[in-house]
């Protein structure tokens, strides 16, 4: 593994434009369960493909509404761990990386990250049933209803997530940056994501076609390691950093070492 690490961080090194594509694995290790884990308690008996949908919203907005509450709180007591802060570590390094995250935990962004295309939307952002976003709970405090009314005057919607539900379609904008960055990439870093969901499953396929270099973190092999020049079978939070360190070592394509005169 030493020597895939070290040829990795030489890719990583040489560089221009690096998309760093994350999945729930990216987050395991900070403790929060993936929607195919099996549930705690009270959520046991419910099933998360049902929960996450728009049919499943209307037909019990209450329930829908305590369930997100529920995994919010799973997610606000969890902190980025080592390989979140290695990815921020990379943006530093690098003249231009791009995260773009299936997750919606915030965590990225929440390491440092700056430049971070959530896929998926954020489970710390609400909207209404008519479309007006930019919400936070605290924008929502005091109501008592459950779920909250949409605080723009003259709406009155019900509130949700400001997630993309399975069956939904992702914001054009955000999926089309997405896109651009991986037809424009030279590298792709794959962390965490069995690569099965569809938009984000395609990303990688754009930067394969243009010969991007393409380097994959997961314990397990995926859908995607066929994709890969390189694939490091390990959990993120332990390889993320080994290979940020090294890629810290040696010059980089943003940064020449200083030559002495
Ligand atoms: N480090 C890296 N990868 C890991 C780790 C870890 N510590 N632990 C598990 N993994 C890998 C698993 O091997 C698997 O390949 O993370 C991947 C998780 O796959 P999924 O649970 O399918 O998550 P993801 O690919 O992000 O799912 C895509 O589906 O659940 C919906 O909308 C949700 O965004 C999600 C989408």
């Amino acid at each position: 593994m030493d020597d895939l690490i070290a040829r990795a961080a030489d890719v990583l090194r040489q560089t221009k434009r690096l998309v760093v594509l994350t999945g729930a694995g990216m987050s395991k290790e900070s403790g929060i369960p993936t929607f195919r884990e099996a549930q705690e308690g009270l959520w046991a008996r419910y099933d998360p493909m049902k929960l996450a949908t728009r049919e499943g919203f209307l037909a019990d907005p209450k329930l829908v509404w305590e369930w997100y509450q529920y995994r919010f709180g799973l997610v606000a007591a969890c902190k980025p761990h080592a390989g979140h802060y290695a990815v921020a570590e990379l943006e530093r390094l690098l003249p231009h990386v791009v995260v773009v995250t299936q997750n919606i935990d915030g965590l990225h962004l929440a390491a440092g990250s700056r430049d971070v295309v959530e896929l998926h939307g954020s489970i710390h952002r609400y909207k209404c049933l008519y479309g007006h976003r930019g919400y936070t709970l605290a924008d929502l405090a005091g109501q008592t209803e459950v779920p909250p009314r949409c605080p723009r005057p003259g709406c009155h919607g019900l509130m949700r997530p400001d997630v993309v539900w399975f069956g939904e379609f992702l914001d054009q904008e955000v999926l089309g940056r997405a896109t651009a960055e991986s037809q424009a990439c030279d590298a792709m870093l794959i962390v965490g994501t069995s690569g099965v969901v569809q938009p984000a499953a395609g990303l990688p396929y754009y930067a394969w076609r243009r010969r991007a270099a393409i380097i994959e973190v997961n314990p397990v092999p995926s859908e995607l390691t066929d994709l890969a020049e390189i694939y490091l079978q390990g959990p993120a939070g332990e390889v993320l950093p080994r290979l940020a360190a090294l890629v810290a070592q040696g010059p980089t394509a943003g940064r020449e070492e200083k030559k002495g005169n």
